[in-house]
């Protein structure tokens, strides 16, 4: 299969012909707020069959079902809790995807067994653009091969996915960076399962009271059932192996430095690259910066991977506000293998 870019800012009829191509049941790269995503037809099973061809991804894990307009929630969602709606009001559209019961519509291929979906309106013009155009919510899960760094540029998902997909819709970079914050709203109480753009903060001053669940923190094995199914597999990983190391900023540089041996990256903070001559060094953003780091962290995970680094040394945020998230796929992309210093 031949992959084609479509480039709205050349070509006036880019979102209509990709959203002729979903109504043909293809899969096409969607630029979201967040990071670009593989968007098939939510309500066709054999379209959303090819999203985890192309991905391959585990077939238990799930998809996040996109919509444009919020009562296209009902269709999708039989009983919308109450929080959901409180949510939808303070963050939609936004980064953030909410888990509910799940309505008889939505085919297996997109549940995976689960009696639940998650359900996220994308603040992306042309992510709306495109579900309006298609007329059906959209399945998309992020747009790399499965266990790799999500994609945040339509370059990046025509590296993991050409031949693989109809087609790319370039949206420029991605603005946030990190995937969508993940809340689970059907257990006893709101659980936050992956965090992302939205932070902990911002949904406790809405939801009170929410849990975390442990997948953010430690590594979980394969047998053991978790809220969200992606958390379990490794992920967001460039192909060396990486370490983080944590603690304050210029502690963790010079623990750092001592390690180094072999052709070695280090993924640091802007205020110290000078501290690693000898190294591949990726900048992920100012450590005041954390929007920055959002916006950088999977490109400059995925920069390793055209290097003959070996080994790889990552500096990293504490877990406040949208370090939570940048913290979480740093830890991931290490495997938790992670040193306090
Ligand atoms: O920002 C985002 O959320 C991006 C853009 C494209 O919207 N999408 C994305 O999808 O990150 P994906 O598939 O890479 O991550 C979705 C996560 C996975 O960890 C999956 O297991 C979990 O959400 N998930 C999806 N449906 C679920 C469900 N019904 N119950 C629990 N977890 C679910
Ligand atoms: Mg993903």
């Amino acid at each position: 299969m031949k992959t084609i870019m479509l480039s709205p800012q050349n070509d006036k009829n880019a979102v209509n012909t990709a959203a002729s191509l979903i109504k043909q049941g293809e899969v096409v790269g969607m630029p979201t707020e967040t990071v670009y995503g593989l968007a098939a037809n939510a309500l066709n099973g054999e379209a959303v069959a090819k999203i985890f061809r192309a991905k391959g991804r585990p077939q238990d894990n799930p998809l996040i079902v996109h919509i444009a307009d919020f009562d296209r929630i009902y269709e999708l969602c039989p009983a919308v809790p109450p929080q959901a709606k409180a949510l939808a009001k303070a963050f939609w559209p936004g980064p953030l995807t909410m888990i509910v019961p799940k309505g008889d519509c939505i085919p297996q291929e997109v549940s995976c067994g689960l009696d639940t979906v998650g359900i996220r309106l994308p603040a992306h013009p042309l992510a709306r653009d495109l579900i309006r155009a298609a007329g059906v919510p959209l399945a998309a899960p992020s747009a790399n091969t499965s266990g790799r760094p999500s994609t945040t540029t339509a370059e990046h998902v025509l590296r993991d996915m050409d031949g693989k997909i109809a087609a790319i819709l370039d949206g420029g970079p991605c603005g946030v960076g990190v995937e969508s914050t993940v809340i689970t709203l059907a257990l006893d109480k709101p659980r936050l399962l992956r965090p992302g753009g939205i932070t902990l903060e911002q949904l406790r001053a809405v939801l009170g009271e929410v849990e975390v669940d442990r997948a953010l923190y430690e590594k979980i094995g394969d047998e053991v059932r978790v809220s969200a199914p992606g958390m379990k597999y490794r992920h967001y990983a460039p192909k060396a192996p990486v370490t983080v190391v944590r603690g304050d900023p210029q502690r963790t540089a010079e623990y750092i430095q001592k390690q180094i041996n072999g052709p070695t990256g280090v993924l640091c903070f802007d205020e110290y690259r000078s501290y690693f001559p000898t190294c591949v060094v990726e900048c992920f953003g100012s450590q005041f910066d954390l929007a920055a780091q959002a916006r950088e962290v999977f490109d400059r995970l995925r920069a390793f991977d055209d290097t003959d680094v070996t080994r790889i040394w990552a500096q990293c945020p504490s877990d406040e506000g949208l370090g939570l998230a940048v913290a979480n796929r740093i830890k991931k992309a290490a495997g938790f293998s992670v040193v306090e210093v």
